[in-house]
């Protein structure tokens, strides 16, 4: 099947020329229908990935690739005008803060309505009709009375479904979601998440998924990408990645998801930060904060040279020197 998405060898970096790179030869691959998720801890890079996608880098960042394509776009190449139509359109996006993203001065109404009238060509009568549709479709009671809502007016969950109606009124065929979950109360967040889910089924489109979670990940996900420092560490599908997590980071990240609760019911947290793993010159980018890598037979290697991204099964992959020296051993 050919990808829908293709991103090749994507580096993104700011300031100085020596400065570490933000992203560093990131390559992810989508098809039709999927859902990727991108997991890692705040600062992994993340949005830097999904903004890449969309040509929406902020100002200063330099950004390199062998490829980025999605469908028969070229991003690296194509104009401003193309990509204008493109996002909002056919790749749409959602965020971690609904409320904050709404205009406060405008009604629902007025805003649900623009992509129609924008992308969709409707007339402004017809658009408004369709907002109260639309509101209904992702579940929100009384359609009527909340597209005559402003932003204040609105609870978080809510603000999210009116976030999620806007994103799918242009009828994308990528939903690109960035933490949209994240300032939700827990259950509300379970709403959330099978909201997109069922559209997902509904509408075919892809879903690239975005959390520092992957208790939340685990929920939504066909396939996982565990970023850290700018790099990509494992790929699998979800089960995979649950079941056998390869890379002590991914192992780390599970055991402090809410997949996972210590023994007195406390969450684990994994020590140390990624804000100086960036700038780690020479071996494993997490060798600091591994469990793994303070076994002394390991400790050169994993000091001295970086370990590649290796294929580690079918679908798999891991950045560990541990995983590839299992593997040549078994
Ligand atoms: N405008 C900017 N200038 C310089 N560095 C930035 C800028 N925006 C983000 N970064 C850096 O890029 C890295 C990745 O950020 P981001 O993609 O937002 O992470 P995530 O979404 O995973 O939390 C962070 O280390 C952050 O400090
Ligand atoms: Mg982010």
């Amino acid at each position: 099947m050919t990808a829908q998405l293709e991103i090749e060898d994507l580096t993104v970096a700011f300031g100085a020329k020596d400065a570490p790179p933000v992203l560093d030869s990131i390559s992810l691959s989508m098809v039709q229908g999927e859902v990727l998720a991108l997991v890692g801890e705040s600062g992994s890079g993340k949005s830097m990935t999904a903004m890449s996608t969309m040509r929406l880098l902020p100002h200063g960042a330099r950004m390199s690739a062998s490829a980025v394509r999605f469908e028969d776009i070229d991003v690296l190449r194509a104009s401003d005008r193309q990509m204008n139509r493109v996002r909002g359109g056919r790749i749409s996006m959602l965020f971690q803060q609904p409320k904050r993203m709404l205009d406060p001065t405008a009604t629902v109404a007025s805003q649900v309505a623009e992509p129609l009238q924008r992308y969709l060509g409707m007339s402004r009568s017809k658009a408004q009709s369709r907002v109260v549709e639309l509101l209904h479709d992702v579940g929100i009671a009384e359609p009527e009375r909340r597209a005559r809502s402003y932003a204040h007016q609105l609870s978080g969950g809510i603000a999210q479904r009116v976030m999620i109606a806007m994103a799918l009124a242009g009828q994308p065929e990528l939903l690109i979601a960035d933490e949209p979950t994240t300032a939700l109360d827990v259950t509300v967040e379970v709403q959330i998440l099978r909201l997109i889910a069922a559209k997902r089924a509904e509408l075919g489109m892809s879903v690239l998924f975005i959390s520092h979670d992957l208790g939340v990940v685990s929920a939504i996900a066909d396939r996982i990408a565990v970023l850290y420092a700018g790099r990509i560490v494992e790929t699998g599908t979800t089960e995979q990645i649950l079941r056998a997590p390869q890379h002590p980071y991914t192992q780390a990240l599970i055991r402090c998801s809410r997949l996972a609760r210590e023994a007195d019911g406390s969450l684990f947290v994994i020590p140390g930060d990624v804000s100086s793993a960036r700038a780690v010159t020479s071996g494993c980018r997490f060798r600091a904060r591994c469990h793994v890598a303070e076994q002394e037979h390991l400790q050169h290697v994993c000091e001295s040279e970086e370990p590649g991204l290796h294929a580690c099964g079918p679908g798999r992959a891991s950045r560990c020197w541990v995983t590839l020296e299992t593997r040549r051993s078994a």
